[in-house]
Formats: structure tokens, C-alpha cells, sequence
């Protein structure tokens, strides 16, 4: 299998059983689906999309492979956060019964990162598991959704509580999908990979700089991708501190998300991790050791390439504050009261179980509210 555009990263998982996994990241990765298909013991193919991947997607799916037109089920969802849920399951459950599909049933998850986990969720226990493939659509889901073995549901509004670690058969990341992803959702996923270098990689963090969300290219997604791989294969069941690093940005990020989920103006994940990453940069600042200079690196970059009028300052405001530390404690990720963060102390190293106070949150909160939201 091989195409001068697509490059093989091949990973060695060893849970829940041993198994390769290919990731194909190119510009046309899915010209090689065919022949990988072809060698798969299947019986049948389930293509599983939402209502924006059924019309953006799924015909350059069938452009590929012109004989599924007749031979696989199409699945559709309702696209959107609120597909994660068990009703969703029962949906693709119910459908995949039907067509009886039995355990050597293949399914392909076409669509962003709402699509691959419940997919790969459902993929995981039907029938105690059939064999997945995942091709996700958004460069949210391409950078960090598809890649690391998480799959999941969420349950009485708590963000993915019920889930299964479950390796998917492989990956076929393909750029042509990322033309009909609107700006916003672009640069949502552009946030992961800011992410990646400033845990891991000061180099990669550079190149990112020099460039904006719409010129991202499938060398720079493989980047990302090998950067979220080193740490999963470390880490794969976020039993060590490894995986524990890709938590930066988000503890005081899924505060500051799911306090503007019920407003006018709820933000995507990925902006939602910017304001993250801004106060979290503050907290590494003053707690472990990264620099001023470095600190104001990372904030005028991400000013320069977010829309601070996001940030709606009546959210944001300090009587809100009580609400993020709140919603903080309450997170998986905290530990018997104290608040622990995964920083960085310096761009591209990452240290994790540091113990911030109270104070210091409320006070990184301060510096998104007067040094980057009132410069706008
Ligand atoms: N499993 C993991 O490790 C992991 C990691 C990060 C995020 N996630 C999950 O990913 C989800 C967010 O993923 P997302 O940001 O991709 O959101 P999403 O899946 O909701 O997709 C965003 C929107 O874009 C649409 N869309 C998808 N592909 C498109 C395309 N090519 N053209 C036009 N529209 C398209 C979708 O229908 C949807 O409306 C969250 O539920 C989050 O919990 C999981
Ligand atoms: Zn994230």
C-alpha cells in the first residue's frame, strides 16, 4: 500500500490486546481504503455519518470506492454534541441489528469527533466489539478525537462519562475533508495543536506561528498526530503522568466551556481550551517556572489568531470566578479538594500534579479578563 501523499505511521497498542493500528495522514489517504478493505476479513461495511458528513463526505467516501454505493448500510445521526448519548447508541445499535450485522461487521465513522467516539463506543460493544475504522472530518477530530483510543458517551449532561478504551482497526486522515469545515471549527482544532507544541515540542509551537488555522497542511497534522501518539503510547490508559500532560489548558477550559454552554454564545471546545491555555500559561508562570517572556509569547500569538469578542466579558466577569473553581473541584481531575494542573515550565516541557491555590486560579482568571480580553 503506498502513495507518495499519504504517509503510514504504524502503532503498537497493547491493550486491550495486542494490535497494530495504521494511521494514513495525507492528502488523499482515503485512495488507499480500497486496497486496505480489501484485506480485511469483514462480512459487512457500515458507513456511520452525521447530517454534515452524510452531505459533505460521504460522496468523496463513494467517489473512492464507486462499489459501496450498493454494498454498504449507511447509518446517519443528528450531527452535534447531544448525538453522544445512549439514545444515539440504541439508534446505531438498533440499525446495525437489523441489517444483521454479525461480529465480523466492519464500521466506518465518517464525520468529527462527536461521530468517532460514539461510533467507536458503539463499535466496542456490539456484540462484544466488531472491528472500526475511523475517518474523521473535522481537524479537531484529526489531530486528537481519531488518535489515542478514547471512545465514549456523555450521560445526565456530564461530558464523557460513560466509554470504552478501544483501539480502532485504523485511521485514514484525509485533508480534502477539512475545505468544507467552516473557520471556527478550523481554528478550534488548530487550538489541540498549539497544544501539542507547547507541551512537547517548542520547534513545532514556532511553526505554528508562522501560520494561520486555513494553511494547515497534512505535514503539519502528522506533526500533531505523531506528538499526540508519543504520549498515548506512553500512557495509553492514563494510569502514569504522561496522558495526564494533554490536560493543559483544559481544566480551567472545560470550566470556562461549559459556563458559556448555557448562554447565546456557547464557544467550541477548542476556544474554550484558548482561554485555557492563557490562564494555565499564567499558572505555569507562577508556579513552575515558565517565563515571562515566554508567558507573553504565548498570549499575543493566540490573541493574534482567536476572536476575543468571544470571550464575552459578562461571562468572564469575577463573580464567576466561585463557579470555575467550583466546576473545577467537581472535574474528574481533581484529587481530594486540591486543585492539580498539568503545566508547562517552559514551551515544548510539560510537569504534572502541580497544586495551585484558589488564589492563583482566580488571579490567571484575572489575567484573561485585563491582559487579553480588555486589549480588545
Ligand atoms: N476521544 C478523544 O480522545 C477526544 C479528544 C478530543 C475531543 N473529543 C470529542 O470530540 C468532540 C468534538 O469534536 P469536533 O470538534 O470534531 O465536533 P463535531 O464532531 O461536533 O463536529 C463539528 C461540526 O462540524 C460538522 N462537520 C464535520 N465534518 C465536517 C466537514 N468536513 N465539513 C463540514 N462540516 C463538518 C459536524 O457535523 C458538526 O456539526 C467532543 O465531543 C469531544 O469530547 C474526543
Ligand atoms: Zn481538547
Amino acid at each position: 500500500m503506498s502513495n507518495p501523499n499519504v504517509s503510514i505511521i504504524t502503532t503498537d497498542v497493547d491493550f486491550p490486546m495486542q494490535k497494530k493500528v495504521d494511521l494514513m495522514i495525507g492528502s488523499d489517504s482515503l485512495s488507499l481504503l480500497n486496497e486496505w478493505l480489501l484485506k480485511q476479513p469483514c462480512d459487512a461495511v457500515f458507513v456511520l455519518v452525521d447530517s454534515n458528513t452524510k452531505e459533505h463526505c460521504l460522496p468523496l467516501l463513494l467517489r473512492m470506492i464507486p462499489s459501496f454505493s450498493e454494498s454498504v448500510t449507511v447509518i446517519e445521526i443528528p450531527n452535534g454534541e447531544q448525538s453522544k448519548s445512549f439514545e444515539t447508541v440504541m439508534i446505531v445499535s438498533r440499525k446495525l441489528l437489523e441489517k444483521c450485522a454479525s461480529r465480523h461487521a466492519l464500521l466506518l465513522n465518517l464525520g468529527g469527533g462527536v461521530l468517532t467516539d460514539l461510533g467507536g463506543f458503539v463499535a466496542s460493544i456490539y456484540k462484544r466489539g466488531i472491528g472500526f475504522v475511523q475517518i474523521p472530518t473535522t481537524l479537531l477530530a484529526q489531530v486528537d478525537a481519531s488518535v489515542g483510543g478514547k471512545t465514549g458517551i456523555d450521560f445526565e449532561h456530564v461530558k464523557n462519562t460513560i466509554g470504552t478504551f478501544a483501539v480502532p482497526n485504523a485511521v485514514f486522515i484525509d485533508t480534502r475533508f477539512l475545505e468544507t469545515l467552516s473557520d471556527r471549527e478550523l481554528k478550534s482544532g488548530f487550538a489541540e495543536m498549539v497544544k501539542h507544541g507547547l507541551i512537547l515540542d517548542d520547534a513545532f509551537y514556532n511553526e505554528l506561528k508562522m501560520i494561520t488555522p486555513s494553511q494547515v497542511t497534512p505535514k503539519v497534522i502528522e506533526h500533531s498526530v505523531k506528538l499526540k501518539n508519543l504520549i498515548v503510547s506512553q500512557d495509553p490508559r492514563e494510569t502514569g503522568k504522561e496522558r495526564k500532560a494533554l490536560n493543559f489548558g483544559h481544566t480551567i477550559g472545560h470550566a470556562i466551556e461549559s459556563m458559556f454552554m448555557e448562554t447565546w454564545c456557547p464557544l467550541l471546545h477548542g476556544e474554550a481550551v484558548v482561554a485555557g491555555m492563557i490562564c494555565e500559561s499564567y499558572l505555569s508562570h507562577r508556579h513552575s517556572g515558565l517565563s515571562k517572556n515566554e508567558l507573553d509569547d504565548i498570549r499575543t500569538f493566540l490573541t493574534s489568531r482567536y476572536d476575543m469578542a468571544l470571550y464575552d466579558l459578562s461571562v468572564l466577569n469575577e463573580e464567576n470566578d466561585n463557579y470555575v473553581l467550583h466546576f473545577i473541584r467537581n472535574d474528574k481531575k481533581s484529587k481530594g479538594g486540591s486543585i492539580s494542573f498539568s503545566l508547562i515550565n517552559r514551551i515544548g516541557k510539560f510537569v504534572t500534579d502541580c497544586v495551585c491555590s484558589d488564589v492563583s486560579v482566580k488571579e490567571s482568571l484575572d489575567f484573561l479578563r485585563k491582559k487579553v480580553i480588555k486589549r480588545w
